[in-house]
C-alpha cells in the first residue's frame, strides 16, 4: 500500500545544497530529506580540491569575482558571482562551526596572512584560495553535516527514496501553479508514496551520467532538472557540460578524479614522451580554466593518436605528496601507479553541469513553492565554464539563502490539503528489462561521440534524431509499466539530453566549454541559451 507523509519541507537531495538547507532551518519545522540510494550517494562525498572563498587577508572580493568572471567565458552573470563571492567567507565560517576538519596551515603562525587553515590553488584562480580537508573534502564536509543533521529531532533522513515527479496544482487541474509536494518510489516497498510539503527543494545534483566516461557517481542523472522542465519550470545553459581534465585512465578504475590541487601544487601534464604541452596552449599552462586543458588535452590525444596523457608530480618529495593527496596516492597505488615515482595516465571525463533549473538569488524557480539549490540550479554563476571549486560553495551559498528565503514565507504558506494517491492501476510488471539497459548505453555513447567536447551541426543533428527516437521509446515503457529507479532515471537522462542537444544547436559559436567545428569564433554579444517548457508558456 502507497503511504501519504506531509512536511513543512521536502528536501530532494542529500548532498551538500539540501544539507546545508535543511541544517539551516528552524528546530521547529518538520522536515524531510531523500535520497535515492544511501545518503552518501551524491557528488558531494566524491569531490576532492576543495571549496573557493575569499579567507586570507592577501585576497579580495573583487580578484574571487574577476577570476570567476574570466573563467566563464564573458557569460557569469556579474551580480550571481559577486553576490555568491561576498557569501563565500560566511559559508566557509558556518562550515567551520559545524565541525568541518579543514586542513591547518602548519606555517600559519610565520606569516601575516591572518588565517589557519591551508589554502590550495586550482585552474583560472590567481589566489591560493581553496579550502580543503587534503585531497578528501567532500567526504569530511557530507560526514559532518550528516552527523548534525541526524542529531536534529525534526529532520528525518530517508533513503532508497526516489523523486518521481513534482505535484503542482496545475497538474491536479486546480487553479494555480504552486508546487505542493512530489511523488516518491520507495524502493524497499515498490509503492510510489505521496510526499505533500509547504516548500519543496530541488538538491539533486547534475546530469554528467549522461555521458559514457564520467567523473561522477551513478545518480547523477538530472533528475532534478528532468521534473523542474516538466512542471514548467525554465532551464538555461544546458549546453555547457564541463570535462574535467584529468581522470584517471585505467581499465579497472571506474571514474576515479585525479584532482586539480594536484597541478595547483605543481602537477605537470606530459605527453607520452615526456614532453610538457600546455604551454603552448595557455600562458597559464596546466593551471588555465578547466574548458581550456581539457581541449588541449582532448586535441593532443587526436593528433598522436594515444589513449592517455600523464599527470606528474613525482619532482615533488614523496612526504608532500603522500601528505597533500593521500586519497589519490592510495588509490593510484592499488592499480600500481606510485604517484611519488611515476606519472599518472589520465584523459578528460564529464564532471559537472554548468547549467540547469534557472532561479534567483534565493533559489526559487518559475515554480511558486519549489526551489533549486546546488548543481541543480543555474544560478548565473558559472556562465560558459565553471571555475574550480566554485560548485560547493554556491551549493552553500544558495542553501542558506533559499532557507532564510522559506524561512521568511513560513506564515503565509499553508499545508497542502490531502493529495491524490499515485494512480498505478493502468501499468504491469515489466519483463523487458534489457531494454531500459540498452537505452542507457545507447543515450550515453552518442552523448559521448556526438555532444562532447568538440562538436557539429552534424553531430548534433544525429545526437537530436536519436534521442528523440529513445525519447518515444521510453515514453511508450513509462506508460505501461511500473516505475523503477532505472526507468525513472533512464526517462529523465533521455530528457535532459535533449535539452542540451537543443541547446547546443541554437548557440551559434563556440564559447567556453561549448565547441563547435562549424562555429568557431565566439559572437560579440553573449546570450544565455534559455528554453521555456511548453506547459509554462501555455
Ligand atoms: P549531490 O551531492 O550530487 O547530491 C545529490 C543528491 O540528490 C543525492 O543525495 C541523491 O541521492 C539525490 N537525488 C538525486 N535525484 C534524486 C531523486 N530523483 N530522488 C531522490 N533523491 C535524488 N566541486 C567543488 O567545488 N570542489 C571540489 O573539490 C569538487 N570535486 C569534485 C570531485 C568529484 C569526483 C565530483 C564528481 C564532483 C566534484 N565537485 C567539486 C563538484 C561538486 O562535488 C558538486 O557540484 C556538488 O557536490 C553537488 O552537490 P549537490 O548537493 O548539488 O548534489
Ligand atoms: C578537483 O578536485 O579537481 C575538482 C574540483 C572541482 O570540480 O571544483
Amino acid at each position: 500500500m502507497s503511504q501519504q507523509f506531509q512536511h513543512d519541507v521536502l528536501v530532494i537531495g542529500s548532498g551538500a545544497a539540501g544539507l546545508s538547507l535543511a541544517l539551516t532551518l528552524p528546530s521547529h519545522l518538520r522536515i524531510a530529506v531523500l535520497s535515492k540510494g544511501d545518503l552518501a550517494n551524491g557528488s558531494t562525498f566524491w569531490a576532492q580540491g576543495g571549496v573557493a572563498a575569499v579567507l586570507d587577508d592577501t585576497d579580495t572580493v573583487q580578484s574571487h569575482v574577476e577570476d570567476t568572471l574570466n573563467a566563464g567565458g564573458g557569460l557569469c552573470h556579474e551580480d550571481a558571482v559577486r553576490f555568491t563571492v561576498e557569501h563565500s567567507r560566511e559559508s566557509i565560517q558556518w562550515l567551520i562551526d559545524q565541525g568541518v576538519p579543514f586542513t591547518r596551515d602548519e606555517h600559519a603562525s610565520d606569516d601575516d596572512r591572518g588565517f589557519e587553515f591551508h589554502l590550495t590553488r586550482e585552474g583560472g584562480h590567481s589566489h591560493r584560495r581553496i579550502i580543503h580537508a587534503a585531497d578528501a573534502t567532500g567526504a569530511a564536509i557530507f560526514t559532518t553535516l550528516l552527523a548534525q543533521a541526524r542529531q536534529r529531532p525534526n529532520i528525518e533522513l530517508l533513503e532508497q527514496r526516489v523523486a518521481v515527479d513534482l505535484i503542482t496544482e496545475r497538474r491536479l487541474g486546480l487553479d494555480g501553479d504552486r508546487c505542493l509536494g512530489a511523488y516518491v518510489l520507495d524502493r524497499s516497498t515498490g509503492e510510489v508514496d505521496t510526499f505533500g510539503a509547504r516548500f519543496t527543494v530541488l538538491a539533486t545534483g547534475g546530469a554528467a551520467k549522461v555521458y559514457l566516461y564520467t567523473s561522477n557517481p551513478d545518480g547523477a542523472c538530472g533528475d532534478g532538472i528532468a521534473m523542474a522542465w516538466r512542471a514548467g519550470c525554465r532551464v538555461a545553459n544546458l549546453e555547457f557540460n564541463q570535462f574535467h581534465p584529468t581522470c584517471l585512465y585505467h581499465p579497472q578504475a571506474k571514474s576515479f578524479l585525479i584532482t586539480e590541487a594536484l597541478r595547483g601544487e605543481g602537477g605537470l601534464l606530459k605527453l607520452p614522451n615526456g614532453e610538457r604541452f600546455m604551454p603552448r596552449f595557455d600562458p597559464r599552462a596546466e593551471l588555465a580554466p578547466r574548458d581550456i586543458v581539457a581541449r588541449a588535452i582532448d586535441h593532443e590525444m587526436k593528433r598522436l593518436g594515444v589513449d592517455c596523457v600523464y599527470l606528474d608530480i613525482s619532482h615533488k618529495p614523496a612526504e608532500f605528496v603522500k601528505s597533500h593527496f593521500p586519497t589519490v596516492y592510495e588509490r593510484c597505488l592499488t592499480f600500481g601507479i606510485d604517484i611519488t615515482q611515476q606519472a599518472i595516465p589520465v584523459v578528460p571525463a564529464a564532471h559537472y553541469t554548468c547549467g540547469g533549473v534557472m532561479v534567483d538569488d534565493q533559489g526559487h524557480t518559475d515554480v511558486p513553492g519549489l526551489y533549486a539549490i546546488g548543481e541543480t540550479s543555474f544560478t548565473g554563476l558559472h556562465g560558459a565554464n565553471r571555475m574550480a571549486s566554485n560548485s560547493l560553495l554556491e551549493c552553500f551559498v544558495y542553501g542558506r539563502s533559499a532557507s532564510a528565503d522559506i524561512v521568511a514565507k513560513l506564515a503565509a504558506v499553508d499545508m497542502p490539503l490531502a493529495l491524490p494517491c499515485w494512480d498505478a492501476s493502468q501499468v504491469t510488471d515489466s519483463d523487458e528489462d534489457v531494454i531500459i539497459a540498452h537505452n542507457w548505453d545507447e543515450l550515453r555513447r552518442f552523448m559521448w561521440d556526438y555532444v562532447g567536447i568538440v562538436r557539429t551541426n552534424k553531430r548534433l543533428q544525429r545526437a537530436e534524431h536519436r534521442v528523440r527516437l529513445l525519447l518515444d521509446e521510453i515514453d511508450e515503457f513509462y506508460s505501461n509499466y511500473k516505475v523503477s529507479r532505472d526507468l525513472i532515471e533512464l526517462r529523465n537522462l533521455a530528457q535532459v539530453a535533449e535539452l542540451m542537444i537543443r541547446s547546443a544547436m541554437q548557440r551559434k559559436e563556440s564559447r567556453g566549454l561549448h565547441y563547435t567545428l562549424d562555429y568557431p569564433d565566439m559572437l560579440a554579444e553573449a546570450r544565455d541559451t534559455i528554453l521555456q517548457p511548453p506547459t509554462y508558456a501555455d
